[in-house]
């Protein structure tokens, strides 16, 4: 019998150098048009949390938006958006983050966490985590509690893991895929 483990990784497309010549670019696309792997991804995710108050799942854009909304939904929580600078309308709170070439900044709304919100951030991918660690960071600078950060795919060579680890966060993953 299949796991869900091995029916999340076959719905998961795999494109050789995409973006660049020799990456292996894991595309989520497959998996959520797939409704059945979609659904059991979501379920998976929140297993943790089944019966427990949840008051926010913020979600990293762009990918952790689409996961994000199916994870708040399935929890009951309200839906907090992590943006790229530039596109939330009220006033932000903003960090800086460093991505594979140079840096980039991301924002949230000042108003969109109260102090003590229990809150899952939740994005598709963990590579070497600086994105998912300055979400935690911006969120925890709003006096976020955060219960865990979870995402569907984590490449466990890059070592993202234990950066939200050494800030204390927990991780949850669904699927591993070895190498860079
Ligand atoms: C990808 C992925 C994660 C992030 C992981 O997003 O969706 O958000 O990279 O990388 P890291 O762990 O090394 O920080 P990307 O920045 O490509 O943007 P997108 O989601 O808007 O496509
Ligand atoms: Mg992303």
């Amino acid at each position: 019998e299949q796991t869900i483990q091995d029916e999340l990784i076959s719905s998961i497309r795999t494109i050789k150098d995409y973006p660049s010549e020799g990456i292996l670019f894991r595309d989520i696309t497959t998996l959520l048009g797939d409704a059945r792997a979609f659904r059991r991804a979501v379920d998976a995710l929140v297993q943790p949390w089944a019966g427990s108050k949840v008051d926010q799942v913020a979600g990293i854009e762009a990918r952790g938006f689409i996961l994000g909304g199916a994870v708040a939904h399935q929890v009951s929580s309200g839906f907090v958006p992590i943006r790229k600078k530039g596109k939330l309308p009220h006033e932000t709170v903003r960090i800086a983050y460093s991505l594979e070439y140079g840096l980039d900044e991301m924002e949230m709304h000042k108003d969109a966490i109260r102090p003590g919100d229990r809150v899952i951030v939740v994005d598709d991918l963990i590579a070497t985590g600086g994105t998912a660690e300055a979400a935690c960071k911006l969120l925890r600078s709003m006096g976020a509690n955060i219960e865990a950060a979870v995402f569907i795919v984590d490449l466990p060579d890059l070592g993202g893991r234990g950066k939200l680890e050494a800030m204390n966060v927990s991780v949850r993953t669904l699927v591993e895929f070895p190498g860079h």
